[in-house]
């Protein structure tokens, strides 16, 4: 047990699939995994482990932002000895050419800072992904027939933006879509030599106003699950 995960030693997977959301890890694990149980409701921040094609896997909430999925990622990284963490989530849709439902599969994360920027100081760490996950995640993605867009994010701190300038930046320099969560996986990542990935949904985009009606985010969710399974295990 950690500050914030209850369980056993043992009862985490070296893979762990993270969404924000700790009923969409409920769902998945009960969709997607066979034998999956229930593995940690400290707070409510639902975890389980399971098996999918005889891989064994743990879906574990991370909360929203990346003070939330710092703490997760910590426990499972340093004291549960997770090699592979790919966020499965949501994000809002920068460029013209990105439309809602659209998978993103994020080569780098920018940002304002992280939980990690104190370490730094000066420096403008670039938080990227594992290559061969991502790889692995694009030929997954394709092979469904999804859209799929290649290319950096950004991991912002807030959800409701007093800062349209600084959005109109991140478009003018390609930032595809918008999350509150990547750049924070991907620096732990790199800082323990483990594998990170973040495969998005386009569930909302900035420029249009347009939004995903809620009936549909469980389907392109499944999309996503599915393919951030295969990249580990590719
Ligand atoms: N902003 C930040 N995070 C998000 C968004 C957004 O528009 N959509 C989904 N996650």
């Amino acid at each position: 047990m950690t500050i914030h995960i209850g369980a056993n030693p043992g009862e985490i997977a070296e893979t762990v699939l993270m969404p924000g959301d700790p009923y969409r890890a409920k769902w998945a694990a009960e969709t997607f995994l066979e034998d999956a149980q229930l593995i940690n409701q400290v707070r409510g921040m639902l975890g389980f482990t399971g098996t999918w094609k005889g891989h064994r896997v743990t879906i574990q909430g991370s909360g929203m932002g990346m003070p939330s999925l710092s703490i997760y990622a910590n426990e499972l990284i340093r004291d549960y000895g997770a090699q592979t963490l790919i966020r499965i989530g949501s994000c809002g849709g920068m460029q013209d050419k990105v439309a809602l439902r659209d998978i993103i599969v994020a080569m780098t994360a920018s940002t304002l800072g992280t939980p990690s920027s104190g370490i730094f100081r000066e420096l403008n760490f670039a938080p990227c992904a594992d290559w061969s996950l991502l790889n692995a995640a694009v030929k997954a993605a394709e092979g469904k027939g999804a859209t799929t867009h290649v290319g950096g994010i950004y991991s912002s701190d807030v959800f409701y933006d007093e800062r349209p300038d600084l959005n109109e930046q991140m478009v003018r320099h390609g930032i595809l879509g918008v999350e509150m969560e990547a750049a924070e996986l991907y620096t732990l990542a790199a800082r323990y030599g483990r594998r990170a990935l973040a495969v998005l949904t386009v569930s909302d985009h900035l420029g249009r106003n347009e939004a995903l009606p809620s009936e549909d985010r469980e389907r392109s969710f499944g999309d996503m699950v599915e393919i951030a399974l295969e990249a580990a295990f590719s």
